[in-house]
């Protein structure tokens, strides 16, 4: 294939062109980026996940008790555990998300207590296996009979756990306890590793740099499905994710367990601040999964609500919910760009919760944003793709689902978007086999090879459109290995950060960002089986991206860039191969990592040409030193 890359035409790049997304599925907020250790902290529930002692077990042989009192830590938290025993040392052990990371580095926590007690509380990190206590810390009782009283502490291991099967636990001596009922009542019991960038309540150090590592440019949160909710009163409701944690009732999460919504809405801009992400904000259309939806007389409530939203992030310290957000030591307003209304409002319910969001829900959002905020960029739930005609400026959100012979089909998808139909590729993934039963069938377990490629190549199509496509982000993004609901994902985990496992290939384009595309002349071959895109690099240099997909032979390629068409010019050629077997994929447990990369230095012939070829399966991105 010889191709020329021309040095004028095409058109400007988005400046967030890979990004992240992130909802609490697959245990990838709780259990996965948001760094608590113990869970089940403050034995929460709902109707749907009624509260239970799950991950909880007593110590020196304790009853332990859930209760509602009658004075309860607080109204959010109502259920607490009671701890009772005859004599000794007693308490609770907690088994974390499925194991505790040991080592010797500053843990803090905190819990809250209710009962007379004059002594001390032992916090430990200990094997479950030998037993072998790793650090513990003395925390003399501040305890008393009629209120909660928290009691914080540092814990330092003196010596770092061999694996990550250890557990928590709090005990205190019978011998000190002065109430009548003999016994302590418990709640909230929560316990940090360092975290990143030191916040308080923050997120867990490996996932956010594995995260890091893909060179996002923005974060599409909180939804996904978990913005919806089950039910239309069970949504995800930003006023209850935030403030002290004593105060976040949490909430029935859609993916079968209940949220704590430690990870709430300061802590996702956060995290955007930290990583210097452009945040996406999701506010909630008034559509359940249930199908269930709000009729147009309610629909202002909705609205009204995520212009709350968007003040409580935004607005001066002067507005009624700036305030709020400055009471919680947050003076400095935000800025968002971005507002989504709903998620995916073209499914639960079709057709008839549909015809609501195109009739009057999405249209009374946008309305009301205009007027209030005609700055921000609006995007719809659907696309253009989904048999929905969005009237610019707004623009449109395509989640592609697809096997990977769909994901090359989509190749030129974006080539028909004209400069009307700006669309967020909000989540994406190869999720089923070529020539199996789609979503009648089940979803892929884990990414595979092939399912990359076929990404890498849908990728492509839509950067070469990066006029109006805002940005692409891979969905789920996180996958704790202990309990997920969706095996695709971009990174696999675990207690241990050794099972911290990147997959596929999405790193390689986003560290490659276009400032803007080029047009490129084939002189013979074109499009398929090599797909590609090429421009000029943020920092001015030539960058070719290319797949290989459905080639049976390696693929010579000879690239020129017009305008820098000098001999000896070098380019660093980064090609990321797979297993023979298109199905292979990343297993964190053997630390087999199928993805092969391999960078080599080029020097330009004759003519500036750049010859290289790309085997069957490959994807790969040139990029010249700089003009
Ligand atoms: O990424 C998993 C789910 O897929 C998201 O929650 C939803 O938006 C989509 O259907």
């Amino acid at each position: 294939v010889n191709l020329l890359v021309r040095s004028s035409g095409g058109n400007l790049s988005s400046p967030i062109m890979y990004g992240l997304m992130h909802e609490d599925i697959n245990n990838s907020g709780d259990g996965g980026i948001y760094a608590e250790l113990i869970r089940n902290r403050a034995f929460q529930g709902s109707d749907k996940f009624p509260v239970s002692l799950e991950a909880w077990s007593s110590v020196n042989g304790a009853t332990l008790k859930l209760h509602k009192l009658a004075k309860p830590l607080s109204a959010a938290l109502p259920t607490s555990v009671n701890v009772a025993g005859a004599k000794g040392k007693i308490g609770l052990a907690n088994s974390g998300y499925w194991g505790i990371d040991v080592k010797i580095q500053n843990y803090t926590g905190s819990f809250y207590v209710k009962g007379a007690y004059e002594g001390f509380f032992t916090a430990s990190l200990q094997s479950v296996l030998t037993k072998e206590v790793f650090g513990s810390v003395e925390i003399a009782s501040k305890s008393v009979q009629d209120d909660w009283v928290q009691h914080s502490f540092t814990l330092v291991p003196s010596k770092a756990a061999p694996s990550s099967n250890n557990t928590f636990a709090i005990t205190f001596d019978t011998a000190g306890l002065k109430g009548e009922d003999r016994s302590l009542d418990f709640n909230l019991i929560t316990l940090f590793p360092p975290t990143y960038n030191s916040r308080p309540n923050g997120l867990r150090v490996d996932l956010v740099q594995a995260f890091a590592a893909l060179k996002p440019k923005f974060l599409r949160f909180p939804g996904g499905n978990m913005l919806e909710g089950n039910t239309i009163s069970t949504f995800w409701k930003w006023n209850e994710t935030i403030g002290p944690l004593k105060d976040r009732p949490g909430m029935a999460g859609v993916w079968d367990y209940h949220l704590t919504t430690g990870l709430g809405l300061i802590e996702y801009m956060e995290w955007c601040d930290d990583l210097q992400l452009e945040p996406i904000l999701g506010v909630w259309s008034g559509l359940a999964l249930d199908g269930a939806y709000y009729p147009q007389s309610k629909v202002d409530e909705a609205v009204q609500f995520a212009l709350d939203e968007l003040e409580f992030l935004t607005g001066a310290v002067s507005t009624k919910w700036g305030a709020v957000r400055a009471s919680l030591g947050y003076p400095k307003p935000w800025t968002i760009k971005y507002v989504e209304i709903g998620n995916e409002d073209w499914l639960a319910g079709r057709p008839t919760a549909y015809d609501t969001y195109k009739k009057y829900r999405f249209p009374m959002f946008l309305k009301a944003f205009g007027q209030k905020y005609p700055d921000i960029q609006v995007i719809a739930s659907p696309s253009v793709f989904d048999d929905m005609v969005i009237p610019a400026p707004a623009a449109g959100d395509y989640h592609p689902y697809l096997t990977p012979d769909q994901m090359v089909a989509s190749f030129s998808k974006f080539d028909r978007l004209s400069k009307q139909n700006l669309t967020l590729i909000g989540e994406a993934a190869s999720t089923h086999p070529n020539g199996g039963k789609g979503w009648d069938g089940n979803l892929m377990s884990n990414p595979w090879w092939g399912g990359s490629v076929g990404e890498a190549i849908f990728l492509i199509g839509a950067e070469r459109n990066a006029d109006r496509v805002i940005g692409a982000t891979y969905a789920p993004g996180l996958r704790n290995l202990n309990r997920w609901q969706w095996g695709m994902t971009i990174v696999q985990h675990a207690a241990d950060p050794a099972l911290t496992t990147l997959s596929t290939s999405w790193y390689l384009l986003g560290n490659h960002p276009l400032a803007k595309t080029l047009p490129v002349t084939a002189s013979s071959g074109g499009i398929g089986p090599l797909y590609y895109v090429a421009g000029t690099g943020e920092k001015g240099t030539g960058v070719f991206k290319a797949a290989v997909y459905n080639a049976t032979q390696p693929v010579p390629v000879s690239v020129r860039f017009e305008g820098i068409e000098t001999k000896g010019l070098t380019a660093t050629l980064t090609v990321l191969t797979g297993p023979e077997n298109p199905y292979g994929t990343n297993d964190p447990f053997t630390h087999a990592n199928v993805v092969k990369e391999t960078k080599s230095t080029l020097t330009a012939g004759e003519g500036g040409v750049f010859d290289f070829s790309l085997s069957r399966l490959s994807v790969a991105v040139l990029e010249t030193e700089k003009k």
